[in-house]
């Protein structure tokens, strides 16, 4: 009986942990920040040259890439890549990665 009580809390666990995964991996902003994983890291965490994004405040990414789009900022990449993007995707973009430890 206790085994059988184990399983059952240990199954119930499993599928709320499941579908904590799966609502994280839904969301548009999740979905919009991965074309961002490439050169940045893994939620931002840059491995390498390119500067890490994670953790920067909202207010400073928004203004970053608008500033990239409009061309106040220099770039290589990011003037072409941030014009892909609505004010309204920007904002979900940036509260994603100030989100990120
Ligand atoms: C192809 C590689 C690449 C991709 C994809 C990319 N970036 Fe960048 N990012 C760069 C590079 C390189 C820089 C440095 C500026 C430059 O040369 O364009 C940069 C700079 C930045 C900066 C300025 C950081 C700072 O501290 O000055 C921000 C903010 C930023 N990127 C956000 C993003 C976001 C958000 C995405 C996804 C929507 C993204 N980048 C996708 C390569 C990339």
């Amino acid at each position: 009986m206790r085994r059988f009580l184990l399983l059952t809390v240990f199954m119930f666990c499993s599928v709320a942990y499941v579908n904590e995964v799966l609502a994280m991996e839904i969301t548009r902003a999740v979905m919009l920040s991965n074309s961002c994983a490439a050169c940045h890291g893994t939620d931002g965490r840059s491995p390498g040259a390119i500067p890490s994004i994670n953790g920067k405040s909202t207010q400073f990414l928004v203004q970053a890439l608008h500033d990239f789009q409009d061309g106040k900022r220099p770039a290589t990449v990011m003037g072409r890549h941030a014009t892909g993007y609505s004010d309204e995707e920007i904002q979900l973009i940036a509260d994603f990665f100030s989100s990120r430890p």
